[in-house]
């Protein structure tokens, strides 16, 4: 591998990786050499990616099975980090959920969890993970958005919102943070085949219209965004702050 994109000697967090793309990112950052912290509330699926890690790399994980909107949980996490490894040098904020309504569906409690899961827990994740890298003048903090952080998906009126909240937040992040040379960045895939997708009540009609408006003709894989990850966690990305890779199939390149 070219050395710019080793992770050798990294630690690396990511939320969300008991399965889906959390789970595809944090074996790729293994691959590339990070030791790899697993965050999710799925705690026994967790261990479902250890031994994933531990197969191709040798390389033992820790797992913290708890939700990341609980900022009493997150800080006891990160100072046991501390305590343990001294440093956390890439964190990647990837938990999220969805559930599909039209907007006259929609109830406050829908709203409130959607935010909360998509978009609180990128703060609190942040604001306790990026105290520590200030320290040593070197972080790098990826952010799961969406295409639909600046494209109106349909029926997803809190999805799209937090998901344009998570580009704002890196964005400001970028702009505070960047004196202690930190790279923020974020993430925005368009239809990738996992859980959330899986889920949805209406996935063959939903399946037509994603062939339809996506040049390339397919749902993406986990495995699509892999490369991105590792480039943003990566040194070869150390020019780069405050933007975001679109991962999408050339989806919001096109208009119908
Ligand atoms: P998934 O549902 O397969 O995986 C999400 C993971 O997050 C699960 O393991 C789940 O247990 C975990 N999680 C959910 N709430 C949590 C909480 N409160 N605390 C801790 N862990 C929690 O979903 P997928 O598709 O892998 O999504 C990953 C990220 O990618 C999400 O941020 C999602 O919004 C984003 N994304 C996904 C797209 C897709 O088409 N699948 C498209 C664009 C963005």
């Amino acid at each position: 591998m070219l050395d710019i994109f080793s992770l050798e000697g990294k630690l690396a967090i990511v939320t969300g990786s008991a399965r889906g793309i959390g789970q595809a990112y944090a074996l790729g950052l293994a691959k590339a050499g990070a030791t790899l912290v697993l965050v999710d509330i799925l705690e026994d699926n967790l261990q479902e990616t250890a031994s994933l890690i531990k197969e191709a790399t040798g390389r033992d994980s820790k797992t913290y099975g708890i939700d990341v909107t609980d900022s009493t949980k997150i800080n006891a996490m990160v100072s046991e980090l501390i305590a343990e490894f001294g440093k956390i040098d890439i964190l990647v904020n990837n938990a999220g959920i969805n559930a599909p309504k039209p907007f006259l569906e929609v109830t406050e409690e829908d709203w409130k969890k959607i935010v909360g899961v998509n978009l609180n827990s990128q703060f609190l994740m942040s604001s306790a993970v990026a105290k520590e890298m200030v320290k040593r003048n070197y972080g790098k903090i990826i952010n799961m958005a969406s295409v639909g952080g600046f494209m109106a998906l349909s029926e997803t009126a809190p999805y799209n919102a937090s998901k344009g909240g998570v580009l704002q937040l890196t964005k400001t992040m970028a702009a505070d943070l960047s004196q202690y040379n930190l790279n923020i960045n974020a993430i925005c895939p368009g239809f990738i085949d996992t859980g959330l997708l899986k889920s949805s009540p209406e996935r063959e009609a939903r399946l037509q219209k994603v062939y339809a408006n996506t040049p390339l003709n397919r749902l993406g894989e986990p495995s699509d965004l892999v490369g991105a990850c590792v480039f943003l966690a990566s040194d070869a990305s150390k020019y780069m702050t405050g933007t975001q890779i679109v991962v999408d199939g050339g989806m919001s390149a096109v208009a119908m």
